[in-house]
């Protein structure tokens, strides 16, 4: 089994050096293999996705990724920007299938900008379109407007479009992930208004006729975005296009408090996939050694799981996981009173412990779930 590791910018590199440890930790066959990506591989090769990257993500059976982009990067033509790097990859890998699972541990309740009553025991599954919609429609660009409001004038434009196939899989996904859940899929769209969107309700309608044991249920955008907020625990799977998708979810990450601790996956179709955390890479905190790597040992564990059939590796870090939790260990995102605030490193080192069976001493402490 065969693992590229892309660390990328910022936090990137903390994150995934302490999934990676707990990756060795496991003493599976795993060959890794890491590769610059994002605005580290703008500086080391001139292209924030190099051949030689890309090539190594394609032979892989799994990717982890860290994250990518810097302010420092704004100013480069968009095709050298590092956030090319993940739209390359996901295009290239044909990975259209992203899952942005939300899930308010029960430990971190309180860091959630909302009322504990309304996100305890929070299990959301946002299943967003990755490779079509406004993000990768042609034609795009800036022109003279030849109509509109101002002929004559400078403009900018994006094409958003979907075809029934790519529709059609990514309701799959859904139907089936659902299935696993609690039977419910909110469809999001903003049919009201947008062809591209109508379309998406119509096909999503026609495939749920395949899976009558799941309920389906449409929202336009803006409820959604409204419901979430209200009364998140209504959701189970959330699906949705690629712009949309990438909205919702950074809402939903904020409602379980600590945007930190999520996971993501990014599928293709022959289940090859690319791991990273729901956050970025927070160059603001990098290299202070506080950035929390949960979220990217999570993503690992979601790697085991899902493209290299290695549940029982994905459980033993998914209870390690919480078992530091219990433990109290807090980096500084999700710190709060009474808990041990603790480095990236620690929190690794301790997830370690946790998945050996050995726990970090001086680790065991009053735990405080408020709420
Ligand atoms: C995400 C990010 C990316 C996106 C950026 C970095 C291109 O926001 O993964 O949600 O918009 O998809
Ligand atoms: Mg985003």
């Amino acid at each position: 089994m065969k693992i590229a590791i892309l660390p990328g910018d910022g936090i990137g590199t903390e994150i995934v050096a302490e999934a990676v440890k707990v990756l060795k930790v496991l003493d599976l066959p795993f060959e890794m293999e890491t590769a610059p990506v994002g605005g580290a591989a703008y500086e080391a090769a001139g292209h924030p996705l190099p051949e030689s990257t890309l090539a190594l993500a394609k032979a892989a059976d799994a990717v982890l990724f860290g994250a990518v982009g810097d302010w420092k990067y704004d100013t480069l033509e968009r095709r050298l920007r590092p956030e090319q790097a993940i739209l390359g990859l996901r295009k290239e890998l044909g990975l259209f299938a992203n899952f942005r699972p939300a899930i308010c541990y029960p430990e971190l309740t309180h860091a959630s900008s909302l009322k504990p009553e309304l996100v305890a025991g929070l299990d959301i599954l946002i299943i967003r379109e990755l490779t079509g919609d406004i993000y990768f429609g042609q034609p795009r660009g800036r022109r003279t407007a030849v109509d509109g409001h101002f002929p004559g004038a400078e403009e900018a434009f994006d094409t958003m479009r979907y075809s029934r196939p790519e529709i059609e899989r990514i309701a799959h996904v859904a139907f089936q992930a659902a299935r696993k859940r609690h039977k419910k899929v909110t469809s999001v769209d903003k049919a009201n208004v947008l062809e591209t969107f109508q379309f998406w309700k119509d096909v999503v309608t026609e495939v749920h006729a395949q899976y009558p044991d799941v309920e389906l249920e449409h929202m336009y955008v803006d409820n959604a975005a409204m419901q979430l907020v209200k009364a998140p625990k209504k959701f189970d799977v959330v699906v949705t296009g690629n712009m949309f998708g990438d909205i919702l979810s950074d809402e939903a990450a904020m409602l379980t408090g600590s945007i930190g601790m999520l996971p993501s996956a990014s599928l293709n179709a022959a289940n090859q996939g690319l791991y990273e955390p729901s956050h970025g890479s927070a160059p603001d905190i990098a290299g202070k050694g506080i950035a929390n790597p949960l979220a990217t040992i999570l993503s690992a564990a979601m790697m085991l799981k899902f493209s290299l059939n290695q549940p029982e590796a994905a459980a033993r870090i998914e209870a390690a996981v919480q078992s530091v939790l219990s433990q109290g260990l807090r980096t500084a995102d999700i710190y709060s009173e009474g808990t041990r605030k603790v480095s990236t490193r620690e929190m690794g080192d301790a997830v370690v412990a946790a998945v050996t069976g050995n726990s970090v001493a001086g680790a065991t402490m009053t735990k405080t779930i408020k709420g």
